[in-house]
Protein backbone atom coordinates (compact mmCIF):
# COMPACT_ATOMS: atom_id res chain seq x y z
CA UNK A 1 0.00 0.00 0.00
CA UNK A 2 1.56 3.36 -1.07
CA UNK A 3 1.66 5.57 1.33
CA UNK A 4 1.01 9.22 1.17
CA UNK A 5 3.26 12.02 2.44
CA UNK A 6 2.65 14.08 5.84
CA UNK A 7 3.35 18.03 6.01
CA UNK A 8 5.05 18.81 8.89
CA UNK A 9 5.67 22.26 10.16
CA UNK A 10 7.63 23.94 12.95
CA UNK A 11 7.32 27.37 14.28
CA UNK A 12 9.88 28.68 16.89
CA UNK A 13 11.39 31.89 17.55
CA UNK A 14 14.12 31.72 20.23
CA UNK A 15 17.17 30.87 20.44
CA UNK A 16 16.65 28.03 23.19
CA UNK A 17 13.97 26.65 20.89
CA UNK A 18 15.67 26.98 18.28
CA UNK A 19 18.49 24.57 19.71
CA UNK A 20 15.84 21.94 20.74
CA UNK A 21 13.85 21.96 17.74
CA UNK A 22 16.80 21.79 14.85
CA UNK A 23 17.97 17.72 16.44
CA UNK A 24 14.26 17.14 15.52
CA UNK A 25 14.00 19.03 11.69
CA UNK A 26 17.23 16.98 11.04
CA UNK A 27 15.81 14.00 11.74
CA UNK A 28 12.50 14.40 10.33
CA UNK A 29 13.99 16.13 7.07
CA UNK A 30 16.51 12.53 6.42
CA UNK A 31 12.78 10.76 6.54
CA UNK A 32 12.02 12.08 2.74
CA UNK A 33 9.49 9.79 1.60
CA UNK A 34 7.16 10.23 4.35
CA UNK A 35 7.59 13.81 5.54
CA UNK A 36 7.72 17.67 4.09
CA UNK A 37 8.83 19.77 6.34
CA UNK A 38 8.08 23.43 6.58
CA UNK A 39 10.43 25.67 9.07
CA UNK A 40 8.40 28.85 9.88
CA UNK A 41 10.73 31.33 12.08
CA UNK A 42 8.70 33.90 13.87
CA UNK A 43 11.53 35.65 14.47
CA UNK A 44 11.09 36.66 17.90
CA UNK A 45 14.71 36.53 18.76
CA UNK A 46 17.14 38.43 15.46
CA UNK A 47 20.82 37.07 15.76
CA UNK A 48 20.44 34.75 18.33
CA UNK A 49 18.02 32.98 16.71
CA UNK A 50 19.40 32.87 13.32
CA UNK A 51 22.64 32.08 14.80
CA UNK A 52 21.50 28.66 15.75
CA UNK A 53 19.79 27.46 12.35
CA UNK A 54 23.38 28.91 10.75
CA UNK A 55 25.15 25.78 13.04
CA UNK A 56 22.75 23.17 12.07
CA UNK A 57 22.56 24.45 8.74
CA UNK A 58 18.82 24.61 8.44
CA UNK A 59 17.00 26.77 5.65
CA UNK A 60 14.12 28.33 7.24
CA UNK A 61 11.28 28.61 4.62
CA UNK A 62 9.52 31.71 6.40
CA UNK A 63 11.01 34.18 8.85
CA UNK A 64 8.23 36.28 10.15
CA UNK A 65 10.94 38.85 11.90
CA UNK A 66 8.64 39.85 14.42
CA UNK A 67 10.99 41.31 16.60
CA UNK A 68 11.23 44.45 18.14
CA UNK A 69 13.60 45.76 20.17
CA UNK A 70 12.59 46.04 23.96
CA UNK A 71 9.29 44.38 22.80
CA UNK A 72 6.54 43.41 25.16
CA UNK A 73 4.79 40.71 25.43
CA UNK A 74 1.51 41.82 23.82
CA UNK A 75 3.47 42.89 20.89
CA UNK A 76 4.75 39.15 20.59
CA UNK A 77 1.56 37.72 21.06
CA UNK A 78 0.34 39.57 18.47
CA UNK A 79 2.14 39.74 15.55
CA UNK A 80 3.06 36.16 16.09
CA UNK A 81 -1.10 35.52 15.89
CA UNK A 82 -1.29 38.16 13.01
CA UNK A 83 1.83 37.01 10.71
CA UNK A 84 1.43 33.16 11.02
CA UNK A 85 -2.27 32.84 9.60
CA UNK A 86 -1.66 33.27 6.65
CA UNK A 87 1.33 30.83 6.30
CA UNK A 88 -0.86 28.43 8.27
CA UNK A 89 -3.38 28.64 5.58
CA UNK A 90 -1.52 28.28 2.91
CA UNK A 91 0.88 25.97 3.98
CA UNK A 92 -2.11 23.05 5.71
CA UNK A 93 0.56 21.54 7.40
CA UNK A 94 -0.78 18.19 9.19
CA UNK A 95 0.65 19.21 12.37
CA UNK A 96 2.05 22.05 13.67
CA UNK A 97 4.99 21.34 16.45
CA UNK A 98 6.07 23.98 19.12
CA UNK A 99 8.63 24.30 21.55
CA UNK A 100 8.38 24.74 25.22
CA UNK A 101 7.15 27.34 27.10
CA UNK A 102 7.82 30.84 24.90
CA UNK A 103 5.07 33.60 23.83
CA UNK A 104 6.08 32.12 20.64
CA UNK A 105 4.96 28.87 21.63
CA UNK A 106 1.81 30.12 22.86
CA UNK A 107 0.75 32.03 20.28
CA UNK A 108 1.80 29.59 17.77
CA UNK A 109 -0.72 26.88 18.73
CA UNK A 110 -3.32 29.25 19.38
CA UNK A 111 -2.76 30.15 15.74
CA UNK A 112 -3.02 26.60 14.69
CA UNK A 113 -5.76 25.90 16.90
CA UNK A 114 -8.00 28.68 15.56
CA UNK A 115 -7.70 26.77 12.40
CA UNK A 116 -8.32 23.45 13.54
CA UNK A 117 -4.64 22.25 12.93
CA UNK A 118 -3.13 19.77 15.53
CA UNK A 119 -0.56 20.96 17.56
CA UNK A 120 2.78 18.78 18.78
CA UNK A 121 4.19 19.84 21.60
CA UNK A 122 7.92 19.36 22.35
CA UNK A 123 9.36 19.29 25.69
CA UNK A 124 5.35 19.08 27.17
CA UNK A 125 4.36 18.89 30.45
CA UNK A 126 7.21 20.84 32.59
CA UNK A 127 5.03 22.77 35.37
CA UNK A 128 6.22 25.67 38.35
CA UNK A 129 2.25 25.84 38.93
CA UNK A 130 3.45 29.16 39.69
CA UNK A 131 2.26 31.79 37.07
CA UNK A 132 4.76 34.32 38.64
CA UNK A 133 7.65 32.26 38.21
CA UNK A 134 8.93 31.65 35.22
CA UNK A 135 6.55 34.41 33.78
CA UNK A 136 5.19 34.25 31.53
CA UNK A 137 6.42 30.86 30.75
CA UNK A 138 4.58 28.63 33.21
CA UNK A 139 1.76 30.08 31.87
CA UNK A 140 2.25 29.92 28.03
CA UNK A 141 3.14 26.55 28.26
CA UNK A 142 0.34 25.42 30.40
CA UNK A 143 -1.88 27.04 27.32
CA UNK A 144 -0.01 25.18 25.00
CA UNK A 145 -0.46 21.50 26.01
CA UNK A 146 -4.25 22.45 26.41
CA UNK A 147 -3.89 22.89 22.89
CA UNK A 148 -1.82 20.01 21.99
CA UNK A 149 -2.91 16.84 20.15
CA UNK A 150 0.35 15.41 21.36
CA UNK A 151 2.17 15.57 23.95
CA UNK A 152 6.32 14.79 24.18
CA UNK A 153 7.24 14.96 27.36
CA UNK A 154 10.86 14.79 28.53
CA UNK A 155 10.99 12.88 31.40
CA UNK A 156 8.18 10.85 33.17
CA UNK A 157 7.84 13.55 35.76
CA UNK A 158 7.07 15.53 33.00
CA UNK A 159 4.63 13.11 31.42
CA UNK A 160 2.80 12.56 34.97
CA UNK A 161 2.09 16.45 35.37
CA UNK A 162 0.17 15.77 31.87
CA UNK A 163 -1.65 12.95 32.94
CA UNK A 164 -2.54 14.09 36.22
CA UNK A 165 -4.19 17.08 34.38
CA UNK A 166 -6.25 14.65 32.12
CA UNK A 167 -4.56 15.04 29.46
CA UNK A 168 -5.06 11.78 26.79
CA UNK A 169 -3.03 9.07 28.20
CA UNK A 170 -1.94 7.71 24.23
CA UNK A 171 -1.07 11.11 23.33
CA UNK A 172 1.68 11.54 26.28
CA UNK A 173 5.01 9.86 25.01
CA UNK A 174 8.15 10.08 26.99
CA UNK A 175 10.96 10.66 24.43
CA UNK A 176 13.75 12.28 26.71
CA UNK A 177 15.02 16.20 25.91
CA UNK A 178 16.07 17.11 22.41
CA UNK A 179 18.65 19.55 24.07
CA UNK A 180 20.67 16.24 24.50
CA UNK A 181 20.59 15.54 21.05
CA UNK A 182 22.13 18.84 20.20
CA UNK A 183 25.07 18.76 22.89
CA UNK A 184 26.21 15.28 21.66
CA UNK A 185 26.65 17.07 18.13
CA UNK A 186 28.70 20.04 19.89
CA UNK A 187 31.40 19.32 22.34
CA UNK A 188 34.84 18.70 21.16
CA UNK A 189 38.22 17.51 23.29
CA UNK A 190 40.72 19.75 20.97
CA UNK A 191 38.72 23.26 21.36
CA UNK A 192 40.02 26.43 21.95
CA UNK A 193 38.70 30.15 22.51
CA UNK A 194 40.62 33.16 23.15
CA UNK A 195 38.37 33.54 26.04
CA UNK A 196 39.19 30.17 27.43
CA UNK A 197 42.59 30.58 27.16
CA UNK A 198 42.36 33.83 29.02
CA UNK A 199 40.59 31.75 32.23
CA UNK A 200 43.20 28.92 31.75
CA UNK A 201 44.75 29.19 34.90
CA UNK A 202 41.68 30.17 37.06
CA UNK A 203 38.43 28.69 38.10
CA UNK A 204 36.57 29.71 35.50
CA UNK A 205 32.36 30.24 36.75
CA UNK A 206 30.39 30.66 33.45
CA UNK A 207 27.50 32.70 33.57
CA UNK A 208 24.27 33.31 31.81
CA UNK A 209 21.45 35.69 33.06
CA UNK A 210 17.66 36.69 31.33
CA UNK A 211 14.52 36.12 32.96
CA UNK A 212 11.85 38.30 32.76
CA UNK A 213 11.01 38.27 36.41
CA UNK A 214 14.45 39.23 37.36
CA UNK A 215 14.78 42.05 35.28
CA UNK A 216 15.31 45.25 38.04
CA UNK A 217 16.10 44.28 41.58
CA UNK A 218 16.24 40.56 41.82
CA UNK A 219 19.27 40.78 39.32
CA UNK A 220 21.09 43.36 40.99
CA UNK A 221 21.18 41.20 43.65
CA UNK A 222 22.45 38.33 41.49
CA UNK A 223 25.13 40.68 39.47
CA UNK A 224 25.99 42.10 42.84
CA UNK A 225 26.50 38.28 44.49
CA UNK A 226 28.83 37.41 41.54
CA UNK A 227 31.06 40.85 41.92
CA UNK A 228 31.41 39.95 45.33
CA UNK A 229 32.21 36.11 44.26
CA UNK A 230 35.21 37.35 41.88
CA UNK A 231 36.62 40.13 44.49
CA UNK A 232 36.89 37.27 47.39
CA UNK A 233 37.81 34.43 45.37
CA UNK A 234 41.32 35.47 43.51
CA UNK A 235 41.81 32.09 41.27
CA UNK A 236 38.22 32.12 39.65
CA UNK A 237 37.72 34.40 36.70
CA UNK A 238 34.46 34.76 34.84
CA UNK A 239 32.71 34.93 31.94
CA UNK A 240 29.27 36.27 30.92
CA UNK A 241 27.76 36.05 27.52
CA UNK A 242 25.13 38.71 27.86
CA UNK A 243 21.68 37.95 26.22
CA UNK A 244 20.76 40.88 23.55
CA UNK A 245 18.16 41.88 25.69
CA UNK A 246 18.93 45.79 26.33
CA UNK A 247 17.68 45.76 30.26
CA UNK A 248 19.95 42.80 30.86
CA UNK A 249 23.10 44.73 28.72
CA UNK A 250 22.42 47.90 31.10
CA UNK A 251 21.86 45.81 34.05
CA UNK A 252 25.21 43.71 33.74
CA UNK A 253 27.18 47.02 32.46
CA UNK A 254 26.37 48.84 35.69
CA UNK A 255 27.28 46.25 38.28
CA UNK A 256 30.02 44.11 36.65
CA UNK A 257 31.86 46.21 34.23
CA UNK A 258 35.25 47.14 34.75
CA UNK A 259 36.65 44.04 36.63
CA UNK A 260 39.85 42.49 35.56
CA UNK A 261 38.60 38.94 36.45
CA UNK A 262 35.14 39.23 34.74
CA UNK A 263 34.59 39.17 31.42
CA UNK A 264 31.48 40.47 29.64
CA UNK A 265 31.03 38.79 25.79
CA UNK A 266 28.43 38.93 23.29
CA UNK A 267 26.41 35.49 23.18
CA UNK A 268 28.06 32.88 22.02
CA UNK A 269 27.20 30.36 19.16
CA UNK A 270 25.60 27.72 20.62
CA UNK A 271 28.75 25.40 19.36
CA UNK A 272 31.24 27.57 21.51
CA UNK A 273 28.56 28.16 24.34
CA UNK A 274 28.48 23.93 25.00
CA UNK A 275 32.02 24.00 24.99
CA UNK A 276 32.47 26.35 27.07
CA UNK A 277 30.42 24.64 29.50
CA UNK A 278 32.02 21.76 29.49
CA UNK A 279 35.22 23.26 30.48
CA UNK A 280 34.17 25.49 33.13
CA UNK A 281 33.85 24.72 36.43
CA UNK A 282 30.93 26.47 38.19
CA UNK A 283 27.57 27.73 36.26
CA UNK A 284 25.52 30.56 37.89
CA UNK A 285 22.40 31.15 36.04
CA UNK A 286 18.87 31.60 35.76
CA UNK A 287 18.24 29.43 32.53
CA UNK A 288 15.89 26.71 31.51
CA UNK A 289 17.87 24.98 29.22
CA UNK A 290 21.35 25.38 31.02
CA UNK A 291 19.81 23.02 34.04
CA UNK A 292 19.03 20.05 31.02
CA UNK A 293 22.94 21.11 29.58
CA UNK A 294 24.86 21.25 32.60
CA UNK A 295 23.27 18.14 33.85
CA UNK A 296 24.80 16.55 30.48
CA UNK A 297 28.00 17.64 30.77
CA UNK A 298 28.32 17.47 34.38
CA UNK A 299 28.63 20.77 35.55
CA UNK A 300 27.15 22.31 38.78
CA UNK A 301 24.46 24.80 38.60
CA UNK A 302 23.17 27.21 40.59
CA UNK A 303 20.34 27.87 39.95
CA UNK A 304 19.14 31.95 40.43
CA UNK A 305 15.56 31.34 41.06
CA UNK A 306 13.20 30.76 43.31
CA UNK A 307 10.93 27.90 41.29
CA UNK A 308 12.45 24.99 38.75
CA UNK A 309 10.26 23.39 36.39
CA UNK A 310 13.25 20.53 36.08
CA UNK A 311 13.41 19.06 39.50
CA UNK A 312 14.82 15.83 37.54
CA UNK A 313 18.30 18.09 37.94
CA UNK A 314 17.45 18.95 41.74
CA UNK A 315 17.27 15.65 42.73
CA UNK A 316 20.03 14.19 40.42
CA UNK A 317 22.24 17.17 42.69
CA UNK A 318 23.50 18.92 39.84
CA UNK A 319 21.39 21.63 40.29
CA UNK A 320 21.30 23.98 44.16
CA UNK A 321 18.30 26.18 43.29
CA UNK A 322 19.75 29.33 45.59
CA UNK A 323 17.27 31.97 44.73
CA UNK A 324 17.67 35.55 43.79
CA UNK A 325 19.22 36.81 46.70
CA UNK A 326 22.87 38.20 46.89
CA UNK A 327 23.40 36.88 50.01
CA UNK A 328 22.35 33.59 49.18
CA UNK A 329 24.01 33.34 46.22
CA UNK A 330 27.42 34.41 47.54
CA UNK A 331 27.04 31.67 50.43
CA UNK A 332 26.49 28.63 47.93
CA UNK A 333 28.77 29.97 45.30
CA UNK A 334 31.84 30.44 48.08
CA UNK A 335 30.89 27.11 49.89
CA UNK A 336 31.34 25.18 46.44
CA UNK A 337 34.70 26.60 45.52
CA UNK A 338 35.73 25.47 48.69
CA UNK A 339 33.79 22.26 49.68
CA UNK A 340 35.53 19.25 47.28
CA UNK A 341 32.87 16.66 48.54
CA UNK A 342 30.13 18.59 47.64
CA UNK A 343 31.64 20.08 44.77
CA UNK A 344 31.68 15.15 43.62
CA UNK A 345 28.33 14.91 44.47
CA UNK A 346 27.16 17.84 42.56
CA UNK A 347 28.66 16.40 39.68
CA UNK A 348 28.36 12.66 39.81
CA UNK A 349 24.94 11.75 39.79
CA UNK A 350 22.76 10.03 36.60
CA UNK A 351 21.72 13.28 33.81
CA UNK A 352 17.51 12.63 34.32
CA UNK A 353 17.13 14.65 30.83
CA UNK A 354 17.72 12.17 28.26
CA UNK A 355 20.53 9.91 26.42
CA UNK A 356 20.48 12.07 23.04
CA UNK A 357 18.00 10.11 20.85
CA UNK A 358 14.47 12.34 21.82
CA UNK A 359 14.32 13.60 18.50
CA UNK A 360 14.55 9.86 16.53
CA UNK A 361 11.80 8.80 19.32
CA UNK A 362 9.83 11.58 18.15
CA UNK A 363 9.87 11.38 14.56
CA UNK A 364 8.99 7.42 14.85
CA UNK A 365 6.12 8.77 16.79
CA UNK A 366 5.11 10.96 14.54
CA UNK A 367 5.24 8.22 11.34
CA UNK A 368 3.64 5.87 13.63
CA UNK A 369 0.36 8.65 14.72
CA UNK A 370 0.24 10.45 11.01
CA UNK A 371 1.16 7.64 8.57
CA UNK A 372 -0.48 4.63 10.14
CA UNK A 373 -3.00 6.00 12.37
CA UNK A 374 -1.21 4.72 15.53
C1 LIG B 1 12.49 34.94 25.48
C2 LIG B 1 11.43 34.01 26.09
C3 LIG B 1 12.01 33.22 27.25
C4 LIG B 1 13.31 32.53 26.86
C5 LIG B 1 14.26 33.54 26.24
C6 LIG B 1 15.47 32.81 25.73
C7 LIG B 1 9.11 34.80 26.12
C8 LIG B 1 8.10 35.58 26.84
N1 LIG B 1 10.34 34.80 26.64
O1 LIG B 1 12.79 35.90 26.48
O2 LIG B 1 11.08 32.24 27.66
O3 LIG B 1 13.87 32.00 28.03
O4 LIG B 1 13.62 34.18 25.13
O5 LIG B 1 16.55 33.65 25.53
O6 LIG B 1 8.82 34.21 25.10
N2 LIG B 1 16.96 40.87 21.46
C9 LIG B 1 17.79 41.26 20.44
N3 LIG B 1 18.27 40.31 19.57
C10 LIG B 1 17.98 38.99 19.69
C11 LIG B 1 17.17 38.59 20.75
C12 LIG B 1 16.66 39.54 21.61
O7 LIG B 1 18.07 42.44 20.28
O8 LIG B 1 18.45 38.20 18.87
C13 LIG B 1 16.43 41.89 22.41
C14 LIG B 1 15.31 42.73 21.82
O9 LIG B 1 15.41 44.05 22.29
C15 LIG B 1 14.06 42.09 22.45
C16 LIG B 1 14.60 41.69 23.81
O10 LIG B 1 15.92 41.24 23.56
O11 LIG B 1 12.97 42.97 22.48
C17 LIG B 1 13.81 40.66 24.58
O12 LIG B 1 13.48 39.54 23.78
P1 LIG B 1 12.18 38.63 24.15
O13 LIG B 1 12.12 37.48 23.22
O14 LIG B 1 10.96 39.49 24.25
O15 LIG B 1 12.47 38.17 25.62
P2 LIG B 1 13.59 37.23 26.20
O16 LIG B 1 13.94 37.74 27.55
O17 LIG B 1 14.65 37.03 25.19
N1 LIG C 1 23.25 29.59 24.65
C1 LIG C 1 24.02 29.96 23.55
N2 LIG C 1 24.89 31.00 23.67
C2 LIG C 1 25.03 31.70 24.82
C3 LIG C 1 24.22 31.33 25.94
C4 LIG C 1 23.33 30.28 25.80
O1 LIG C 1 23.93 29.34 22.49
O2 LIG C 1 25.83 32.63 24.86
C5 LIG C 1 22.29 28.46 24.50
C6 LIG C 1 22.40 27.39 25.56
O3 LIG C 1 23.33 26.40 25.19
C7 LIG C 1 20.98 26.85 25.62
C8 LIG C 1 20.12 28.04 25.26
O4 LIG C 1 20.98 28.99 24.65
O5 LIG C 1 20.77 25.84 24.65
C9 LIG C 1 19.51 28.62 26.52
O6 LIG C 1 18.90 29.80 26.21
P1 LIG C 1 18.37 30.82 27.29
O7 LIG C 1 19.08 30.60 28.59
O8 LIG C 1 18.45 32.15 26.66
O9 LIG C 1 16.84 30.43 27.40
P2 LIG C 1 16.04 29.42 28.36
O10 LIG C 1 16.64 28.07 28.23
O11 LIG C 1 16.12 29.99 29.73
O12 LIG C 1 14.64 29.49 27.83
Amino acid sequence: MRMTKKKLMFTFGTRPEAVKMCPLILECQKRTSRFDTVVCLTGQHAEMLTRVLDYFQIEPDYNLEVMKDEQTLTDVTVAVLEKLGPVLEKEKPDILLVHGDTTTSFAGALAAFYRQIPVGHVEAGLRTNDFTSPYPEEFNRQCVDMLAGYHFAPTQWAAGNLAGENRDPARIFVTGNTVIDAIRTTIRQEYRHPELDWAADSTLILVTAHRRENLGQPMAQMFSAIRRIADDNPHTKVIYPIHKNPKVRRAADQYLRDHERIRLIEPLDVFDFHNFMSRCHIILTDSGGLQEEAAAVRKPVLLMRNTTERPEGVEAGVIDMVGTEEEAIYRAASRLLKDGELYRKMTGGPNPFGDGFASLRIADILEKALLSGG
